[in-house]
Order: C-alpha cells, then structure tokens, then sequence
C-alpha cells in the first residue's frame, strides 16, 4: 500500500498563544548554539517590541522552524533578525524554501524596497542559503556580524515586463 508522503507546504504562521510552547522547544545543533539567540528569548522580546513579528514555520502541519522579522525603527528599513531551522529537519530544503516565502511576504508590504539580515562570520549554512536566495553579502555590522541585502525588485502590483 502506498501512502502519501503528506503536504509539505511551507507556510509563515505568527506566534500566538497557541504555538508559543512549541517554537519556544525548537532546537538546533550544539555546534550552532553560538548563531542564534534562543527562540524563548525572542518570544518574550516581542512583548516589550510590538514592532517584532516572532512566526513560527510550518511544512504542512509540523513546525519546523522559526523566525522574527521588522521594520527596523532606525533605518526604516526590513530586517530578519532571526531565521532557524529544527535540527531534525535541517537539510531539506525547508530553511530556503520557508526564506523565499519570506521575501514574498515581506515584498507585499507597504515601502519594502529591501530585506537585511546579519549573521555570524563562521555561519557559512546562512551565508549560503541567503546567498542563494539573492541576498548580497555586505559590510561588517556594528556588532561584529556579517550583513546582507535582498533588493526587492519592483512593487506588488506593479507591471513586470517580459
Ligand atoms: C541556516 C539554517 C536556517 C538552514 O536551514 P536548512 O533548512 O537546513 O537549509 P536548507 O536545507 O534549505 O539548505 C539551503 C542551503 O543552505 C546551505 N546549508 C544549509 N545547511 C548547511 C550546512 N550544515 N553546512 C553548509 N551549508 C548548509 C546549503 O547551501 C544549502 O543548499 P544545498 O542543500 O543545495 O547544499 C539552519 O542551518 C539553522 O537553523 N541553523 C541554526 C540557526 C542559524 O544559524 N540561523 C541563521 C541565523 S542568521
């Protein structure tokens, strides 16, 4: 008997008090511990910082990641300030496919002309998929990080030419 594989569409999901516990209890490898401030930590941040969009990643009905986006109120720009993936499921292609949605998502938003995100130097997994997605690496960050940037290439709505 085959059965099916299951749904594994990625979706965005905010944080709510339905599925704080459980993106609270996501864990990565020791080895990453030092890239990543612990999603509890973030969770809690986002209740002093209504600013901060904490979402949990979903591919179908598993959650599978987290993350924690802005509008930074400096810049006035976008920012990623966290993006994980569960260690059990790291290396499926879930950490680019959920940060492409991402982009979409953030792309749909009013005044939205570019995405930032930082990470650690030795981060080379981040560095890659980001990378990989069209972000372009940038300077040193105040804080010791690496930057990068995602141009956003034109406005929702507006004509894309052939
Ligand atoms: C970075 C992270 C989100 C990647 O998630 P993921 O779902 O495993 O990534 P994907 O399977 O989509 O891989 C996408 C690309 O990233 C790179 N990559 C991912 N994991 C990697 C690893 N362990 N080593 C080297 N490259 C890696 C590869 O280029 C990969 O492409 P490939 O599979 O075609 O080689 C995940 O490793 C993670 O949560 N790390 C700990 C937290 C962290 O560092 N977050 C970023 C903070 S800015």
């Amino acid at each position: 008997v085959t059965e099916r594989s299951g749904d594994d569409t990625i979706t965005i999901v905010p944080i709510d008090k339905g599925n704080w516990e459980r993106a609270a209890n996501l864990q990565i490898m020791p080895e990453q511990a030092g890239f990543l401030t612990p999603n509890v930590f973030s969770i809690a941040e986002s209740k002093f910082y209504p600013e901060l969009n904490p979402c949990a990643i979903y591919a179908g009905d598993t959650m599978v990641g987290f993350l924690m986006y802005a509008r930074d109120r400096d810049d006035d720009q976008y920012w990623v300030y966290r993006f994980m993936i569960d260690r059990r499921y790291q290396r499926r292609g879930f950490g680019r496919r959920a940060m492409l949605q991402l982009i979409e998502m953030i792309s749909a938003l009013p005044d939205a002309p570019e995405i930032n995100i930082a990470y650690d130097l030795g981060n080379t997994a981040a560095a890659e998929l980001y990378k990989s997605v069209g972000f372009i690496e940038g300077g040193i960050a105040p804080w010791g990080e690496r930057t990068a940037k995602y141009t956003i290439p034109s406005a929702p709505g507006e004509a894309r030419l052939p």
